[in-house]
């Protein structure tokens, strides 16, 4: 089972260029390079919207992947509105009190999605996880739009705006586990691969900028927007990162 995930695609409303950048361009970019790839799903990481929920921005989104074709799971981001986002989806049966968090079966796996979008979580979605980690027999993959961990990226280790409180909550449960459980989540604009006990945590760079994982200041790194294909076996897991040029409105 062949799986694409992209994260942090901060897309604007019509028109508007944030950081000179066409963050609708961007996403059609990364779909088309997606759709030249072997996956067969498409899973998005939060932060659709560029800084604050917008149904506009939901309904253009939509519309794209709609007409783009693959399947599609989506979580929410802190810029998300995780019922807004449910509404134009259509698949608000996820929701749970306000929160959108639900499991898939990718063939033998057992794929959670959870939903980080307030920077906290409840003791109803982390009850959940608990139940789905060890009642299942299989492997289990984790997505989510905040890492669990620090990632040793001082900016967004210390941005506590946009920070997430529940990481210890989450890492408790899955430290529990017998088998490695690989995690894949956005929010940082970073590439990062950290392994801790039994999780290994895949932090995918973002469909807008990435920045700079050694500054304590915000400093964009590169405006390259990449995705990372995820292979999951019968025997193991193997996962890549792609990159490919981004748009800039100046570039045009
Ligand atoms: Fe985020």
């Amino acid at each position: 089972m062949q799986l694409a995930f992209i994260t942090d695609l901060h897309i604007d409303k019509a028109y508007e260029f944030p950081f000179g950048i066409d963050t609708r361009k961007n996403f059609k970019r990364i779909l088309n390079a997606i759709a030249k790839s072997p996956a067969e799903q498409l899973i998005i990481g939060g932060d659709l919207c560029y800084r604050s929920p917008e149904e506009e921005i939901y309904e253009w989104i939509f519309e794209e992947l709609n007409s783009f074709g693959m399947p599609y799971h989506i979580i929410a981001g802190n810029h998300d509105d995780p019922v807004m986002m449910s509404k134009f989806g259509k698949f608000e049966a996820l929701l749970s009190d306000g929160e959108l968090f639900f499991a898939k079966k990718f063939k033998h796996y057992l794929a959670l999605f959870l939903d980080t979008s307030k920077g906290e979580i409840s003791k109803n979605q982390l009850n959940w996880l608990d139940r789905q980690v060890y009642q299942q027999d299989g492997p289990t993959v984790i997505f989510m739009h905040h890492p669990p961990l620090n990632a040793n990226v001082p900016y967004m280790d210390e941005d506590l705006d946009h920070s997430f409180s529940g990481g210890e909550k989450v890492m408790n449960i899955l430290s529990r586990s017998k088998s490695v459980i690989p995690i894949f989540t956005g929010h940082y604009h970073v590439e990062k691969t950290i392994v801790q006990e039994n999780a290994m945590l895949f932090i995918t760079p973002s469909c807008f900028f990435q920045i700079d994982a050694f500054s304590r200041e915000f400093k964009v790194d590169h405006h390259r927007i990449g995705y990372r294909l995820i292979d999951l076996g019968v025997e193991d897991f193997k996962c890549s990162l792609h990159y490919i040029a981004g748009s800039r409105q100046m570039d045009k």
